[in-house]
């Protein structure tokens, strides 16, 4: 980890599985591709390279004026907190397990309640967070089912929502499931790449949770 890290100048890649090499991180790399190849600039971070403690639920955060977790300097959370702050985009690729994003991402997400206290709260430096996008790729194994996504995107929604990101239209790519079988289908291949082209091309359409 290195908290001098800027994240100001590139999209913000996160790769949340806990299997290295897997579909999601070829998804990852693939949106990079894409998105340089059409000009753009691009960094990417993996949830598992980080160590992050659970919200304990100690609402010592939810005190007005509050602008820090007690456990954040035990552990990486600085990092990732930084770098949704200064993003200018997002990218996230995550499997899905048991119909929901996996613990070592949701133990991030349930850490970012300092923030959803500072936006409550009307913390002015997280109310002037500029608006942004948050790209999305979510890989499950099963072919088909209509609930699959929606608990994740839902979550998803509501974790961006303090930083002033928001969730653009998603790409859920069903029936992957070993670990080469999304970068060995070159359909899945194609539409990665075009999805990064169209985000850094800025024509990709928010994401409507009437559906
Ligand atoms: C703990 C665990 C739970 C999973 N739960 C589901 C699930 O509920 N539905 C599903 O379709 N696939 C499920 N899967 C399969 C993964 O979503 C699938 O293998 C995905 O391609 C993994 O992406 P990765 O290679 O980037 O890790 C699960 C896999 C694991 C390891």
């Amino acid at each position: 980890m290195n908290s001098t890290q800027s994240f100001t100048n590139a999209l913000q890649i996160l790769g949340c599985s806990a299997r290295k090499n897997g579909n999601t991180d070829a998804a990852a790399k693939l949106f990079a591709q894409g998105y340089e190849a059409a000009g753009g600039h691009t960094q990417t971070q993996f949830m598992r390279d980080y160590t992050i403690r659970h919200c304990t639920a100690c609402e010592a955060c939810a005190v007005p004026g509050s602008t820090k977790c007690v456990q954040e300097d035990k552990d990486d959370s600085a990092e990732l907190y930084s770098m949704l702050l200064e993003a200018p985009a997002i990218f996230i690729s995550s499997p899905i397990y048991f119909y929901h994003l996996p613990s070592i991402f949701k133990t991030f997400i349930d850490r970012c309640q300092c923030f959803w206290f500072r936006k409550h709260n009307r913390d002015p430096f997280v109310l002037s967070l500029p608006p942004r996008k948050a790209y999305l790729c979510l890989v499950a194994a099963r072919p088909v089912g209509a609930q699959l996504f929606q608990g994740s995107l839902l979550t998803l929604k509501y974790f961006l929502s303090p930083f002033n990101i928001r969730l653009a239209e998603p790409l859920l790519i069903y029936g992957k499931d070993g670990p080469t079988e999304l970068a060995s289908d070159p359909m899945t291949v194609e539409q990665i790449l075009e999805y990064a082209k169209a985000a850094c091309n800025d024509t990709v359409p928010l994401y409507s949770t009437q559906k």
